[in-house]
């Protein structure tokens, strides 16, 4: 029996260990359990926050055996966990890493799970706690979440065991299949089990969204529309297509990056204060926000929505393709590669107040950033001055590359006359807190083996963003775009997207690096 080792590991411990449990990976042997969650498991151990009880299950249909399988992952985790490899963590690892090949239709597969586990129960005493993790194609969710439960390995008995399942985007690919999905799920899995994720959530920042808003006095009461002009949620990216061509070219990025990743920003910017923090205090305040948004006519799509794809260009002054000449993208594709729209809350706190949101590949600078822009103060009192205008205040929540908070107001600039210039009041995470090791999965991994759900998208909360979302294809689909390629690799994207704001007399704001 393994269970008594001693974890061979220093680092100090910040937060609970996880339950004792098996991970089961179904899609193991692709890149994601590569480059993401093995390095994450290892950082995790080496903060002490996995049990000690624990194993992995890697099933894919790739043919290899479990050394092969330890050998992929032991090439992964040099490659892509922070600092140095501690050989006798790697080792505790691999001592409780197994592999199964086999297609996930094979229904007597999941027998022979059944009694891997449990054996792995016994020499690893994990307890009968078990979190399946489905980093397959979509089609595969469904079935392989039906599959288990009919096996009895969904079956929980509250107090002594769990069983959960991590299920990776797309949820769906419009309303009415991400609707179809939750419901098979949820005829064999109760919601407590479904864990929906989206990466975004795992970032530190967007985390972070919440404790700067509501672990703050100074900030809250000015969170409104009397105070806030309009919001911008930038995602912009400098990658094109990394190999996924066939996949993006169906899903587009709307469907990519705005019912996910978007929805995550604006609903942490623009919801209530929850009354705790547990799961679904959190995730209701959230909800509300999703559903308060107004879904767009399809007048509204035309004049508020923007849609582009890269042409070829210039990126860090290297030339790059355009979107058409990527592999597995048709020459003629008229899939979107940039997105811009805007969008109303129609609440309280946000009624009148736009939501504008942006998000492409290819773009002029990687950075993904929430401005928050203020009223102008008024301006009777510069009238005698040379000052022609007053700038609007912007706080700017830097998500990522650099995470960090920044305030934009006005000084005067120096000498005999009223002059004003814009500066900047900034805060870099970097500089207070240092870096800690991550892939950006640690905090969602750890919160799915201690049953925390608070991170994670409740079914109701998946379909409210494809409620927004769906409008916006239909209209799209009937009137396919005309003028594509319509911005050049390496620009802020097409032109309309700055006319959006123009024509509200507003401005995108920009970080080239
Ligand atoms: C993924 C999208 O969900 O998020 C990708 O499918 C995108 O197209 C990626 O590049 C962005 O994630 P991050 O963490 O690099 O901002």
């Amino acid at each position: 029996m393994a269970q008594t080792e001693a974890m061979p590991v220093q680092e100090q411990r910040i937060g609970r260990p996880s339950d004792p449990c098996v991970m089961v990976i179904f899609g193991a042997a692709g890149d994601l359990t590569r480059r993401k969650l093995i390095p994450t498991l290892y950082n995790l151990a080496k903060a002490h926050l996995l049990s000690r009880n624990f194993a992995i299950v890697g099933i894919a249909h790739t043919q290899m055996s479990t050394q092969q399988f330890r050998e992929r992952l032991s090439s992964g985790i040099k490659e892509y966990a922070d600092g140095d490899l501690d050989p006798e963590l790697w080792k505790w690892f691999e001592e409780r890493m197994y592999y199964v090949a086999a297609e996930f239709g094979d229904k007597q597969m999941y027998v022979r799970l059944g009694q891997l586990l449990e054996k792995i129960d016994k020499d690893h005493s994990t307890r009968e706690n078990y979190f399946f993790y489905l980093a397959t194609s979509p089609e595969f969710f469904g079935p392989i979440v039906e599959q288990l439960s009919a096996t009895g390995l969904m079956d929980e008995k509250s107090g002594q065991r769990w069983r959960r399942v991590i299920i990776e985007k797309p949820f769906g690919h419009d309303l009415d299949s991400a609707r179809a999905l939750n419901k098979q799920l949820l005829q064999v899995a109760t919601e407590k089990q479904i864990y929906r994720i989206d990466h975004y959530l795992g970032k530190e920042t967007v985390q972070n969204i919440l404790a700067f808003r509501f672990a703050n006095g100074i900030f809250e009461p000015i969170w409104n529309r009397r105070y806030i002009d309009h919001v911008q949620i930038s995602v912009a990216e400098t990658v094109g297509m990394e190999q996924r061509g066939s996949y993006y070219d169906q899903a587009g990025a709307l469907r990519d990056m705005v019912p996910n990743h978007i929805m995550q920003l604006i609903s942490l910017t623009a919801m209530e204060p929850p009354v705790s923090f547990q799961a679904d205090a959190v995730r209701d305040e959230q909800a509300k926000i999703l559903h308060a948004i107004q879904p767009l006519s399809s007048e509204e799509v035309l004049s508020k929505t923007v849609r582009g794809q890269y042409g070829d260009g210039e990126i860090d002054g290297h030339r790059v393709p355009g979107y058409r000449q990527e592999d597995d993208v048709p020459v003629d594709s008229r899939t979107e590669t940039f997105v811009a729209m805007k969008l109303m809350i129609d609440n309280w706190r946000w009624a009148d107040v736009p939501f504008f949101l942006r998000t492409g590949k290819r773009m002029a600078a990687r950075h993904t950033h929430i401005v928050i822009q203020f009223r102008r103060a008024p301006f009777m009192l510069f009238r005698d001055t040379p000052v022609e205008n007053l700038m609007p205040n912007q706080l700017v929540l830097h998500i990522q590359p650099e995470e960090g908070i920044s305030l934009r107001f006005a000084a005067k600039v120096p000498g005999p006359t009223m002059r004003l210039g814009a500066v900047d009041m900034n805060f870099e995470y970097a500089d207070y807190f240092g870096r800690q090791p991550s892939t950006g999965y640690e905090r969602l991994l750890h919160d799915c083996m201690i049953g925390d759900q608070t991170l994670f998208q409740r079914a109701d909360m998946v379909e409210a963003g494809w409620c927004v979302v769906s409008p916006m294809l239909d209209v799209w689909k009937a009137l396919p775009p005309r003028y594509f390629p319509n911005y050049a690799a390496g620009t802020w994207g097409p032109k309309e997207s700055d006319d959006l704001l123009e024509r509200d007399n507003r401005h995108w704001r920009n970080f080239e690096k």
